[in-house]
């Protein structure tokens, strides 16, 4: 049988118009500068990616807060980042603590039993985050390799305050810290260096304000350099970091690299670096605490304690009788705003990373969201 194309239809019939404005757990909408790197392509080999790529480190390091050079982009989502992570450090019989405060946290326990490590998961008594006294005393309980967590989890709105103590508790028994920075880095401060951590890593749809489907990982140098002296095959090819410094140490072919990602992650850092850390940490703060109040304003609540409360994805407990996914649906047909809704909680999350803290996105979202309740009222 002789296959024929499809009827055509062109892009422009199948994407919204207007566009959805993204105020969800990511993506999150992309500056100008972005859209503009995240079109072109060229050679990822040459002297011009390797321009790009020394500015891409050297904003990096800026970002994450180290002065370790072992920065690297993947192609691919976070996921990958978290996977390029846990396959340098475990291998069959390496212990790990996970942290679970909920879907992301899990995923560092599944990724590290199937490449083999003898995982040990701590879920908190009651919702809240993570203690470092906790974690100290299950750190003491057995000899861990390595510990991981969320700094902000993103399926739960909760965030993990006392990481930098439990990352020092971690570091001073040699325990490897890997923390998964995907909805937190350039929102708030979590300086990688200051705090001990060896691996930290995002995803470039989030606060970084990229395009999805390019992370960004720094190793410490120390992490680093254990990993390249590892002799064993890696589970993964794309992944195995010491193939991968090939292109981004060393501007040698590991696989075609995502130029346009590339590109796009470039931008992102370099606004970050324009705008400063400190300015962009108190914009998203303030963002997001006008948030709150707008959503208490219209009788909301917020699913976290504010002790833990996540800033940067914030999540509100449902009205009763509302079905969170008509809700989401009826906002995104009649205001052409998107939020998120969650893997089995009744709750609505609403992102503020990047470009949606904008006080115009805000309150387009509050006015949204506020009509959308009284239509199922
Ligand atoms: C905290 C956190 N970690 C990891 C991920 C996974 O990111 P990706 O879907 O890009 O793999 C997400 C995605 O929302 C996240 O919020």
């Amino acid at each position: 049988m002789r296959i024929i194309p499809p009827k055509d239809i062109p892009l422009s019939e199948i994407l919204p118009n207007p566009p959805i404005l993204l105020m969800g757990a990511g993506p999150v909408p992309t500056p100008p500068e972005v859209k503009v790197a995240s079109s072109i392509v060229f050679s990822h080999l040459g002297p011009t990616m390797r321009e790009i790529i020394k500015r891409l480190q050297l904003m990096g390091q800026y970002v994450f807060q180290t002065s370790s050079t072992r920065i690297l982009g993947i192609a691919g989502p976070a996921s990958g980042a978290m996977e390029m992570a846990m396959a340098s450090l475990i291998w069959p019989g390496r212990k790990v603590l996970v942290l679970n405060l909920g879907t992301f946290s899990a995923r560092f326990g599944d990724m590290a039993r199937g490449l083999g490590g003898d995982v040990t998961e701590l879920v908190p008594a009651s919702l809240s985050c993570f203690k470092a006294s906790d974690v100290k005393a299950a750190l003491e309980k057995d000899k861990f390799d390595v510990i991981t967590l969320t700094h902000g989890e993103t399926s739960c709105g909760i965030k993990n305050v006392e990481l930098e103590e439990i990352a020092r508790v971690a570091k001073s028994m040699g325990v490897k810290v890997v923390v998964d920075a995907v909805v937190t880095l350039s929102c708030m401060p979590v300086p990688m260096d200051e705090w001990g951590i060896d691996i930290m890593f995002t995803g470039g749809q989030k606060g970084v304000s990229a395009i999805p489907g390019i992370a960004l990982i720094a190793f410490s140098e120390t992490c680093f350099d254990e990993i390249q002296a590892r002799t064993e095959k890696m589970p993964h090819w794309c992944l195995d970091v010491r193939r991968a410094w090939k292109f981004w140490g060393l501007g040698e072919y590991h696989y075609t690299a995502p130029v346009p990602g590339i590109l796009a992650l470039h931008e992102g850092l370099r606004l970050i670096c324009l705008e400063t850390l400190e300015k962009r940490f108190e914009r998203h703060t303030q963002s997001s605490l006008s948030l709150q109040r707008g959503l208490q304003e219209i009788g909301l609540e917020m699913y976290a304690p504010e002790y833990c409360r996540l800033q940067s994805v914030v999540a509100v407990k449902n009205k009763t009788g509302v079905v969170t996914k008509d809700l989401i649906q009826y906002m995104i047909q009649k205001h052409h705003v998107e939020i998120s809704g969650a893997f089995g909680l009744d709750i609505v999350r609403i992102g503020q990373m990047g470009e949606q803290c904008r006080p115009e996105n805000v309150s387009r979202t509050l006015a949204a969201l506020k009509e959308g309740y009284a239509h199922f009222a």
